[in-house]
């Protein structure tokens, strides 16, 4: 069962657990470090229930993450709820400037592969599951629009490679595991201006 978690609460814990000196968004409050690169995955907007399983996930090694498993032990089930409805309450990512933001991504072989996949591959259009501008569909798919390009590019490969093989079904792995090096870099690109 997943907690609603108060968001209130969620704003003092993540403050207090550092949660934010990571995971803060580009233009809200203090910290720096989910900044322009996106070495660190940007939490807010995201899906409450979908924090709370990452969390959970990284507690009990499905995910694997050396931090993040010690942070995710140095939380109580109930923080984890407050600071998701914190992060969850947030507004959307904020996209990348670059060719303007919010649908101004550049057309290519990554808006195909996004929108349309590519069956002679086994690959998934990736807005089947993540919504056509990767805002997330509740009880599918986590929001990565505008989530930060490096964070994005290091997910992709872990999921090619099994390095993280915790989504509760095969489709992310097999939309990934089709996928070449310089189309996940397209692809990173071209999510994190959505
Ligand atoms: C020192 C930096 C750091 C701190 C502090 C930190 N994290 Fe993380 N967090 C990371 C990194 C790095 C990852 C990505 C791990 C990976 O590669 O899978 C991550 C991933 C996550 C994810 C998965 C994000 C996604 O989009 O799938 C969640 C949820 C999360 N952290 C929650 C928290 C919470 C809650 C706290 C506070 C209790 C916290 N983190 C503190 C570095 C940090
Ligand atoms: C069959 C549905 C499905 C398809 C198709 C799919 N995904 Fe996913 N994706 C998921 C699910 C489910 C998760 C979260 C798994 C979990 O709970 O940890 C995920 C997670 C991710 C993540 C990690 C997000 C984070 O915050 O860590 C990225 C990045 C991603 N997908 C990108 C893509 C891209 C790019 C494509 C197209 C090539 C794609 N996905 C196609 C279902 C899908």
């Amino acid at each position: 069962m997943v907690l609603p978690g108060n968001a209130e609460a969620g704003r003092v814990k993540a403050e207090a657990e550092r949660c934010l000196e990571c995971h803060v968004q580009p233009g809200i409050a203090q910290g720096h470090s989910a900044g322009e690169d996106g070495k660190f995955a940007r939490l807010g907007g995201q899906q409450h229930a979908y924090i709370v399983k990452q969390v959970q996930d990284f507690r009990a090694g499905r995910r694997k993450n050396d931090f993040m498993a010690m942070m995710a032990n140095s939380v109580s089930d109930e923080d984890v709820a407050d600071i998701a409805a914190y992060f969850a309450a947030q507004p959307a990512m904020p996209a990348a400037a670059k060719e303007g933001g919010k649908g101004g991504a550049t057309p290519g072989v990554a808006a195909v592969l996004f929108r349309q996949g590519d069956a002679a591959r086994k690959v998934a259009a990736c807005a089947a599951c993540h919504g056509a501008g990767g805002e997330g569909i509740a009880g599918v798919a986590p929001v990565i629009g505008g989530q930060g390009r490096r964070y994005l590019s290091q997910q992709l490969h872990n999921w090619r490679s099994g390095e993280r093989s915790n989504a509760p079904g095969p489709g992310m792995r097999e939309a990934a595991a089709g996928l070449t090096d310089s189309e996940i870099e397209a692809l990173a690109l071209y999510v994190s201006e959505m």
